[in-house]
């Protein structure tokens, strides 16, 4: 039996990227090479050194509070400490993409979870099926699915958040793009808000296709971000920064790869490669001001700050687009 299908599920949802702002253990060790080697200090009497004053002691202990909760997301196995250290580094909650990368991760999961357990439930993943999550963020679609099928290979560039899953799901660190396939193939394989980015993304929908097991289903889940339409708003101004904004962030987005457009052409692209059966779903909701969703906008807004206004969008166009994502009046199609 050919591999029986793929599923194509868009939905206008805006892409967030998560970017972690702080420095890789290179470029730390960059960092302390660069240091000046400072003189010993003089000897202090005994009753000094214990002294620290109060500020010096604060300070230490802001450090000290984010390197226990590394340590405590090891031992524990708990990625969300993990995005706790991000939000309270001292040096990184300066910067939005981290201080929000906890947020931003849960936002994301909730906001999408719903319709993506809903269509894999209805392909009727169950005991014995070998599945393969690419790019699995958080985990939370392969913990849902370990809870279901036999065996779940989730595998990301970046496995720093797949922690904390069930025995039946194991976490690896894969890069879809550069490394071969697993050896073996999988009754599904599933990718959501991954492949987008990809200059070679319909030629890997061809690969992950001869990747399935015969009667195997590929779910592959993108979003059509130009499609979004403002519905209300608290005047004209509003609804015209809101489409100027956007548009940049997406042409800012396209100019590193991406092609915002893709998830409309891939009925026409899972076709073409060799499978049995070709569905596709769209899936549009509500957002408002203020609410989860819609915050991810406002986040990518920040992340992309400095390319978007190297492209010439004002800081005052940049904070009002920001206050109309907060404003309940306004609202838009996902
Ligand atoms: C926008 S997030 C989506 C996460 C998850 N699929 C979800 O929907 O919650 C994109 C994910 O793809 C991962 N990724 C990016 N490039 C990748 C690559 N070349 N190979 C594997 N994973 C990659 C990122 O690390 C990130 O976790």
């Amino acid at each position: 039996m050919p591999p029986r299908g793929a599923l194509c599920l868009s939905s206008s949802r805006p892409q967030t990227r998560f970017q972690c702002g702080a420095p890789s253990p290179a470029r730390q060790r960059d960092v302390r090479r660069r240091l000046p080697s400072r003189p010993a200090a003089p000897a202090q009497p005994a009753s000094r050194r214990r002294s620290l004053p109060p500020q010096l002691a604060a300070l230490n202990r802001t450090c000290l509070s984010t390197t226990e909760l590394v340590v405590r997301a090891a031992v524990e196995d708990d990625p969300r400490h993990l995005r706790h250290a991000a939000m309270t580094d001292p040096a990184t909650a300066a910067a939005l993409p981290v201080e929000r990368i906890w947020e931003l991760c849960d936002e994301m999961e909730a906001s999408y979870d719903a319709t993506t357990v809903r269509h894999l439930g209805n392909l009727g993943v169950g005991a014995g099926w070998s599945c393969w999550e690419i790019g699995a963020g958080g985990g939370s679609i392969a913990r849902w699915l370990a809870g279901r099928a036999g065996h779940v290979l989730a595998t990301d560039v970046d496995p720093r958040l797949l922690t904390g899953l069930p025995a039946s799901a194991e976490a690896v660190r894969h890069d879809v793009r550069a490394e071969p396939l697993p050896d073996r193939t999988f009754d599904l394989i599933h990718a959501r808000l991954v492949l987008i980015h990809f200059p070679e993304r319909d030629e890997l929908v061809a690969k992950l296709a001869g990747a399935l097991a015969p009667g195997g289903w590929l779910v592959l889940e993108e979003i059509e971000p130009r499609g979004q339409t403002v519905l209300t708003a608290p005047d004209a101004a509003s609804a015209a920064v809101f489409g100027s904004v956007q548009g940049r962030i997406l042409d800012v987005l396209e100019r590193a790869g991406s092609d915002v457009e893709w998830a409309g052409r891939l009925p026409e692209v899972l076709a073409g490669a060799r499978l049995h059966e070709v569905g596709s779903a769209r899936v549009t909701t509500r957002w408002q001001g203020g609410g989860p969703e819609i915050r991810l906008l406002a986040a990518n807004s920040v992340e992309l700050a400095e390319q978007l206004t190297a492209d010439g969008v004002l800081p005052e166009e940049l904070a009002l687009f920001r206050r109309v994502l907060a404003d309940p009046r306004f609202t838009v199609s996902s």
